[in-house]
């Protein structure tokens, strides 16, 4: 799976069948069974490879990204984060809930840090681990990234870790930007789940915040 936006910028994801994880390979092939119309396959990142600003997500959400086979396509997180990067001229079209909904995003990509479906959206340590190795190497082949804005403390800890740098020399908090020596700056947001959302952790002008914040880092 290679995903590409200018000559040269590429980056090799997960196969199909990737094997690292075995409860996730499971789980996927059960849901090949059951639900045999949806992608059921690891998820690509959207958007340009020189973009700069990535934005992290925790993992595919069962009946979104991974029937449709976009991140945040589908998901009730989705229906916060796109009409915000379009807000912010981020994305250009109209999110539609579904891939071929013809939208772009612009100077922005997303992608997840397990890449897989997990059974009630929580991957363990061990798949979070065993993931990390994908987004180590997509933000090495991202040549113009300035700015992460990751969603939630486990996004935040697998980029924090994927940069080389230590969890308790920079903690997870909403609206916080970590800036690095000779990295890109991280910026944290809480996850925009419709847990979070429906018990207001996350209301969208806190969402907005996180967001120019990260902007503003690019
Ligand atoms: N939630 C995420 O964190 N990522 C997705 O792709 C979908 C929902």
């Amino acid at each position: 799976m290679t995903s590409s936006s200018a000559p040269g910028l590429v980056f090799k994801g997960p196969p199909k069948n990737c094997p690292h994880c075995p409860r996730l390979a499971e789980f996927r092939t059960e849901n090949r069974r059951n639900f045999p119309t949806w992608h059921n396959n690891p998820v690509p990142a959207f958007g340009p490879m020189d973009a700069r600003l990535l934005v992290v997500g925790l993992a595919p959400g069962l009946r979104g990204a991974n029937c449709t086979g976009r991140p945040f396509t589908g998901d009730y997180a989705g229906q916060l984060l796109y009409p915000s990067l379009l807000k912010y001229g981020l994305a250009r079209g109209n999110y539609d809930a579904v891939a071929d909904d013809g939208l772009d995003l612009v100077d922005c990509r997303i992608t997840n840090a397990v890449r897989c479906v997990p059974p009630a959206n929580k991957p363990t340590p061990r798949e979070q681990k065993a993931c990390r190795d994908f987004l180590v190497a997509e933000i090495a082949a991202m040549p113009r990234l300035r700015s992460i804005l990751v969603l939630g403390r486990i996004a935040h800890e697998a980029t924090i870790a994927t940069l080389g740098l230590r969890k308790a020399a920079y903690p997870f908090g909403h609206g916080t930007t970590h800036r690095i020596d000779g990295k890109p700056s991280v910026t944290d947001s809480y996850h925009c789940s419709r847990y979070n959302l429906n018990t207001r952790v996350l209301t969208e002008p806190m969402f907005h915040a996180a967001l120019e914040r990260a902007i503003a880092a690019t």
